[in-house]
């Protein structure tokens, strides 16, 4: 794996993106933008599935105005994350919190897909003003735990 990691961050872009300055770091501020914009809605439609402003608020109209902004937002942190990775891979690769990062991001990828594909499905019958059946419930914790996870993961890329 060492070697692929250390092709990876000789290639051009990688060579690019370590020498060309501010580079780097643009790409992690529109990194950092990208999780808020991915984590933000994330837990704020969580947050409805748990019944906060239940009376208010339909579980559709929540995930019309809030998944786009997510699915953006997820973008934006894959593609800038894909391109710090390939400029310092050695280090990141080998970092212990990249394979809690990898893992925890397939856990969201598949909490996410159960969720749409399982218990979203009959949302009409759930969608205001009555509790949130427990599939749903559950599928809002685990995305909490998990999103929170991957950013303290993230953080410790640096530090493990
Ligand atoms: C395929 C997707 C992703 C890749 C390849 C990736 C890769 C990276 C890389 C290479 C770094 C820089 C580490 C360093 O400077 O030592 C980083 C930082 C970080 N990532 Fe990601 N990332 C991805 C998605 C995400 C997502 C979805 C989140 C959060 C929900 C996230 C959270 C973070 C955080 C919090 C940091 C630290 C930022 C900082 O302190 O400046 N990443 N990521």
């Amino acid at each position: 794996m060492d070697d692929f990691f250390s092709w990876l961050e000789r290639s051009s872009l990688g060579e690019a993106v370590r020498t060309t300055p501010m580079v780097y770091s643009s790409l992690e501020s529109v990194h950092i933008l990208g999780i808020a914009l991915l984590v933000g809605p994330a837990l704020a439609f969580d947050l409805r599935l748990l019944g906060v402003g239940r009376q208010l608020l339909p579980v559709t109209a929540a995930a019309r105005h809030l998944l786009p902004l997510s699915r953006f937002g997820l973008a934006l942190a894959v593609m800038t994350g894909v391109v710090m990775f390939v400029s310092g891979a050695v280090a990141v690769g080998n970092s212990g919190a990249a394979p809690w990062k990898l893992g925890l991001l397939i856990v969201a990828g598949v909490n996410v897909a159960a969720f749409h594909w399982g218990v979203y499905r009959g949302v009409a019958a759930w969608d205001i003003d009555v509790p949130t059946p427990a599939r749903a419930r559950m599928a809002a914790v685990v995305s909490t735990l998990v999103w929170c996870g991957v950013i303290a993961a993230g953080r410790l890329l640096a530090y493990t």
